[in-house]
């Protein structure tokens, strides 16, 4: 049995108790005021969300807000399966627990596809908003060039990237604690930089913290950067550190690195 097994459980209890709905706010509440200084969000914006995800929280709560919100992502094709009749109901639980209304969640602006071919009109959104997505995407210059295109002059975009080079960077760990704070039994610390013992699950473009701020900087105004979740301090012994010398400690404690950038007027 995979040790992630153990993960289902916590995952049905958070989306229960609520615990998801209120991270998933507070993050939005943070992207609020990260952006604030360049946009203000009490008015009603183009929004692209970039990865939207099969629960599709941010999604909800920004239209929700008041926002016209589009999101793109592999899952909004049609098809039927048991784990898409489970997100429905997942989907109804999360508006329940938030006072959305169901309408906030339905398709209406969902569109299935790949986000590095934005099948949108150049200049036809505000912002772009993107969570735990950009370390997947195996062409991010790409996807970067054309949300380039897509946003208007002055538009804004908004990233949280999972880093790699974080202790739950390899996705193959627990993908209910936010920071990580035990492994599963027998697995090493940073195995996905070191002997690659666990499997990867998901796709993964291993970018690191310099690539990702390289490549913003290369199509828009980065205007600011920050490490939006620490995690893994206390297995980061001097022995590991000089054995995963080729990072800083800043890029292995990491979890999200948040990126707010600009499209050059
Ligand atoms: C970890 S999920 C995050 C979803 C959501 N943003 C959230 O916070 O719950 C990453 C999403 O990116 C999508 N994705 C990855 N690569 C993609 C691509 N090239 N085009 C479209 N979607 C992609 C996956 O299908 C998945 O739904």
């Amino acid at each position: 049995m995979s040790p992630l097994l153990s993960d289902y459980p916590r995952y049905a209890w958070h989306m229960l108790a609520g615990v998801r709905a209120k991270m998933e706010s507070g993050l939005a509440a943070q992207r609020a005021r990260d952006l604030a200084p360049w946009l203000d969000l009490s008015q009603p914006h183009d929004i692209l969300d970039v990865g939207n995800g099969s629960l599709r929280p941010q999604y909800a709560l920004m239209r929700n807000a008041g926002h016209r919100v589009v999101g793109i992502d592999f899952v909004n094709r049609p098809g039927i399966s048991w784990k898409r009749s489970v997100y429905t109901v997942l989907r109804r639980l999360y508006a329940l627990q938030l006072g959305i209304p169901a309408a906030a969640m339905d398709q209406h602006g969902l569109i299935g596809g790949n986000v590095g071919i934005l099948p949108f009109a150049s200049r036809s959104f505000d912002l772009a908003i993107s969570n735990a997505a950009f370390e997947h995407f195996l062409d991010v210059p790409a996807v970067l060039a054309d949300l380039q295109r897509v946003l208007r002059p002055g538009g804004m975009i908004w990233a949280g990237v999972h880093l790699f080079t974080s202790p739950s960077g390899g996705h193959n760990v627990s993908f209910t604690q936010y920071p990580l704070r035990s492994l599963p039994p027998g697995a090493e610390p940073w195995d996905h930089l070191r002997a690659q013992r666990r499997p990867f699950t998901v796709p993964l473009n291993r970018w690191r913290k310099g690539q990702f701020l390289v490549a913003f900087a290369e199509q828009f105004e980065v205007l600011t950067h920050y490490c939006g979740l620490r995690e893994g301090e206390q297995w980061l012994t001097p022995a590991l550190e000089e054995e995963l010398a080729d990072y800083t400690r800043d890029e292995l404690t990491c979890g999200t690195l948040v990126i707010v950038a600009r499209k050059r007027a």
